[in-house]
């Protein structure tokens, strides 16, 4: 037992937690915007629609007024990690795939580039 334990105690030394917190740094958009063309384009969609009613695969309309980023960050942050079994399909889940950190920036990204009224917070 502590044989398997200590590989991954000296991890968490040497590699600080998996998820460490990032609050004090802004979310970046444009790395988000890799994240998004790499793990969530081919649901999504370049332009954030999801796909027209084709198949299983249907992905939510970022760009809806009321639809998904009318949701605060914790929840879409919430989403993104856990994923969401939906009426349209099924949303995979992101933990242990994406970082905190990039996950806060594909959300930073989403802001960006289909939220209807966009108003971006830079500081
Ligand atoms: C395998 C296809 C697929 C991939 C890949 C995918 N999604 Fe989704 N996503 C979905 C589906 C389907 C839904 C809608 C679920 C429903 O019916 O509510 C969804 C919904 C969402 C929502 C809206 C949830 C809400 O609150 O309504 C967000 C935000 C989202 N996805 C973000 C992402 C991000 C970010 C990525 C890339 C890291 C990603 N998705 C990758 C299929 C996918």
């Amino acid at each position: 037992m502590v044989r398997l334990l200590l590989p991954f105690a000296l991890c968490v030394v040497a590699c600080g937690p998996p998820e460490s917190v990032v609050e004090d740094v802004a979310p970046d958009p444009v790395a988000g915007a890799s994240t998004y063309q790499q793990h969530c384009l081919r649901c999504h969609q370049e332009n954030g629609t999801g796909q027209p009613a084709t198949g299983p695969a249907l992905a939510a309309d970022f760009n809806a007024s009321g639809g998904p980023l009318s949701r605060t960050d914790e929840e879409l942050m919430r989403t993104i990690r856990l994923g969401r079994m939906g009426e349209i399909g099924a949303m995979p889940p992101w933990r242990g795939v994406l970082s905190t950190k990039q996950q806060r920036d594909v959300v930073a990204y989403l802001r960006q580039e289909f939220e209807p009224s966009s108003s971006v917070l830079t500081d």
